[in-house]
Order: structure tokens, then C-alpha cells, then sequence
């Protein structure tokens, strides 16, 4: 393809998330490794800015633990952990707001200049530091004193906003003052997830290093978070935000692009939790065999979908997923595999009470992530009313022929379904 005809192709797919993210709050936590690392700096900074053009209101927080430990080592300051958390003493707060300072400096240079602007020659955003956040000390637990290691106290929600609302990038430091005027360190990402949940933010967004990432599936629900906690330190604290905050994203800091791949496409290149469920999507049961009868005799009678009795059914509820809510059976899908590399998607439908509110895309995904995770790569589909959905998200029209023999011999020609073909997980996460 030819390079221009791929940049259309792709902004063209952009052009809804570009328009959907429009004046969504997003908190972003950089990790220090990635405030270590000049040109990713320098390369994640444009996305922000890019981001910021794009009518985002973004709220960043970045960590600072690799700088600060360099600062305490020469500045010969022992710096003592104890449960994963440091214990900071009042001679290292110095330090600490040094590197903190540093840290603004060098975000408000990039953000300044000129080749990020170049487009509209436009005034850079401020990148601005205040007491957003307010901290208390994180005290004495199990006889450890934790000295001026602080937590969160409060989010100062409504200054915070008015920052925004009027065009500032505010940014979260560790260096954060208490009601008695003193100075705590308090970790970064605990102040994003603080702030994300206090301002009921749209999305968390959590850049780390890839080693540190936590190893989950593309999506998930808050449910399924829960049950995966004990697996990583990062999880729990995740969970905590999920009441509050609608997406929480998990990238790849050292990735490419990453924040653009993740938020203008369809498929994104990170795990992304969903927290504004109230239903669930799991593997179907024989006792669910009702309920999905009810739901797809409707579409049967109108032939959207091909008749299917009872027996049958039960017979193949093993290649069934379901939307469940309130026990109710409110979308169904299945997954026949047709050889070692692919398999038909079926049995598609939503409740009409419950459409429009994206939960077959959420139905479709779960369906793509059982294939990867059964090392399928290609998905075929029949359709007879239904084209335009599918080829949204990314299926493409196929011949009958081009269809797996065995399938192709089952074609029912009178039907005349279109055939429609997706590549999925080709490039797992990065
Ligand atoms: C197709 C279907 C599964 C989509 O479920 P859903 O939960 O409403 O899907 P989402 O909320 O993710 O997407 C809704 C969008 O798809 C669009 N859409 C719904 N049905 C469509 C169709 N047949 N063709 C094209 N677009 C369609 C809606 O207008 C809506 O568009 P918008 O986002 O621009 O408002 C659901 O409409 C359904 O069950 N249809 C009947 C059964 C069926 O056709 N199954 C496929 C058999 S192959």
C-alpha cells in the first residue's frame, strides 16, 4: 500500500476515537524509567501534547524513584524500605524536591517547544505544578515509623478542574505538603489513581515498563480484576479505582506510540480494564440453554440467524459465551473452530432492550480473545443483515469460496449469506 494511502486509511479509523475522547479527563502516571529516558521522554511528550490538541484534558503524575535514589546515593543518604514502601527522612525531602522540580522543568521545556507546536504555531499548554494534592503522614504500622513517607489526604477536585477547564496540564510530583506545612513524599501513582478517582475521571492511564507490567488479558471486567489481584502489587490498588473510574488502560511505556495506538484504535495494544459494568461475559452452561433460546428465537423467526433447536443447542453450549445480567441471559455468541487456524463466529445477538451501548463489541472482543487464547488467527462469519456492524470492527468481505473446505461445503447457497474474514491477535501485546 502506498504511504499515503495508509495514513488516510488510518486517520479515517481514528476519526470516531478522535471525536469520542473529546473533552474526556484522563490521568496519566509516567514511571520514572520513562522520565530516565530522554528521546521516549521527548516522543511520549508530543503524543501528550497531541492528546492535549485533541481536546483531551489530561492530569499527568510522574514517578521519580530512580532519580531520587540516585540523588540519596551520592548524596551518601540511606534510604530504608520496609513492605515495598519507602521510609523517607526529613534530610532526603530536600532531594526529593530538587528532583521533583527538575522533573516539572523538563516537562515544561518539552512542552514548549517549538517543533511539538509547529502545526498551529500555537502558545505551549501550561504544564503547571500546585497542591492538588494534599497529604497526611502515612504513620507508624506494625512499630515502623514511616517518617515523611505521606498518603493521601485530599484531592483539591474543584481547583483541579478549573485548571483544566481553562487549557493547563496539571502535573502530580511526589512532593506533596500536608495541613501542618509540611512536606511528605508520596508515591506518583497513588496520586494518580487518588486524583482519577476523585475527579470520577473517564480513563486512568498507567505507563510502565514492560517488565513491570502486570500480565493480564487485553480486556477484563472489574470482576474479573478482582479475582486476579493477589497476582500482582498493582492490582489491588487498580481494583480500588474501578467504582470511579470507567477505563483504566495499562501500557507499555517503552512501546512506540503507544498512547495513540492504545486510544485511535479499534483493537489498542494494551490491557484495558473496564469498570462500568454491571453485566458479565462468560462461558455458557447447559442451564443457560433457556435463556439463549429466548433470546435468538426472535431472530430466527426474522432470519437473522439460523434456526437452532433445543437439542442442538445442548449439544454445542461448550462453544457458547453469554452476557449475563441481573441472571438474565442478555447476548449470546459462539465459536466453532473449523481447522487448526480458524473458526466461525455465530449465534451473535444482543437483547434489543440492551443494544447500542457497545456490548456486542465488548461480546465480539471476548469471543476474539478466546480464539487467541485457543491460537486462532482467522474468524469467518455469515451474515445475511448484518454486514456494516461487522465490517466496523473489522472484518472484511470474503468469497464463499475463500471459506476453510469444510465449511465451504456446509455453504448454504439459497441463504446467500456474506462471508466476512478477521486476522485477529496477529501482533499480541507488544
Ligand atoms: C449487531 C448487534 C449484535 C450489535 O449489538 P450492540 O450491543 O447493539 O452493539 P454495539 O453497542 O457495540 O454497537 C452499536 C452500533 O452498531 C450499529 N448497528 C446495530 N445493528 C447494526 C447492523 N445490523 N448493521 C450495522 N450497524 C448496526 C448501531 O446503530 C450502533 O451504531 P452507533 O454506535 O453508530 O450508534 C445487535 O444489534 C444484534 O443483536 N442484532 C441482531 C442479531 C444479529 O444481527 N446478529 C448478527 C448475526 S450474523
Amino acid at each position: 500500500m502506498h504511504m499515503h494511502d495508509s495514513f488516510i486509511d488510518a486517520l479515517r479509523q481514528a476519526s470516531p476515537y478522535i471525536l469520542g475522547h473529546r473533552g474526556k479527563t484522563c490521568v496519566i502516571y509516567l514511571p520514572s524509567e520513562l522520565i530516565a529516558d530522554g528521546p521516549r521522554l521527548r516522543a511520549t511528550l508530543h503524543d501528550l501534547l497531541l492528546l492535549h490538541h485533541l481536546g483531551l484534558r489530561l492530569i499527568l503524575a510522574t514517578g521519580l524513584r530512580q532519580q531520587f535514589n540516585q540523588a540519596l546515593e551520592k548524596a551518601g543518604i540511606h534510604s530504608e524500605f520496609s513492605a515495598h514502601q519507602r521510609i523517607t527522612p526529613l534530610e532526603a525531602l530536600p532531594l526529593l524536591a530538587a528532583e521533583s522540580g527538575r522533573i516539572a522543568s523538563r516537562l515544561q521545556a518539552l512542552a514548549s517547544c517549538r517543533v511539538n507546536l509547529d502545526a498551529q504555531r500555537t502558545l505551549p499548554p501550561l504544564i503547571t505544578q500546585g497542591n492538588w494534592v494534599i497529604a497526611q503522614p502515612r504513620g507508624v504500622l506494625q512499630g515502623v515509623d514511616f517518617q515523611h513517607t505521606g498518603r493521601v489526604r485530599k484531592v483539591q477536585i474543584e481547583a483541579l478542574r478549573k485548571a483544566v477547564d481553562i487549557g493547563q496540564i496539571p502535573l502530580l510530583t511526589a512532593v506533596t505538603p500536608s495541613f501542618t506545612g509540611e512536606l511528605f513524599n508520596l508515591n506518583a501513582l497513588d496520586q494518580a489513581c487518588s486524583v482519577a478517582s476523585a475527579l470520577r475521571a473517564d480513563k486512568l492511564i498507567i505507563l510502565l515498563p514492560q517488565n513491570e507490567l502486570p500480565d493480564l488479558p487485553r480486556q477484563l471486567n472489574a470482576r474479573a480484576l478482582r479475582n486476579l489481584q493477589h497476582q500482582h502489587w498493582l492490582l489491588p490498588k487498580l481494583s480500588e479505582v474501578t467504582g470511579a473510574v470507567r477505563r483504566i488502560h495499562l501500557l507499555n511505556a517503552q512501546s512506540e506510540g503507544v498512547l495513540l495506538k492504545e486510544l485511535f484504535t479499534l483493537d489498542g495494544v494494551g490491557s484495558l480494564i473496564f469498570a462500568d459494568q454491571y453485566h458479565e461475559i462468560r462461558q455458557a452452561t447447559i442451564d443457560d440453554v433457556g435463556g439463549i433460546l429466548a433470546l435468538i428465537e426472535p431472530l430466527e423467526q426474522q432470519g437473522i440467524l439460523v434456526r437452532r433447536d433445543r437439542e442442538k443447542l445442548e449439544a454445542e453450549i461448550a462453544n457458547f459465551l453469554v452476557v449475563v445480567r441481573d441472571s438474565r441471559i442478555i447476548g449470546c455468541a459462539a465459536l466453532y473452530p473449523l481447522d487448526e487456524n480458524s473458526a466461525e463466529v455465530a449465534c451473535f445477538a444482543i437483547d434489543p432492550q440492551y443494544r447500542n451501548q457497545g456490548i456486542g463489541g465488548e461480546l465480539l472482543s471476548a469471543i476474539e480473545q478466546r480464539a487467541c487464547s485457543l491460537n486462532l488467527h482467522q474468524l469467518y462469519l455469515l451474515t445475511t443483515q448484518t454486514q456494516h456492524w461487522f465490517s466496523q470492527h473489522g472484518f472484511e468481505e470474503i468469497a464463499p469460496q475463500d471459506l476453510p473446505a469444510p465449511r465451504q461445503r456446509l455453504y448454504n447457497a439459497q441463504r446467500a449469506s456474506r462471508v466476512y474474514r478477521k486476522t485477529i491477535c496477529a501482533g499480541a501485546n507488544p
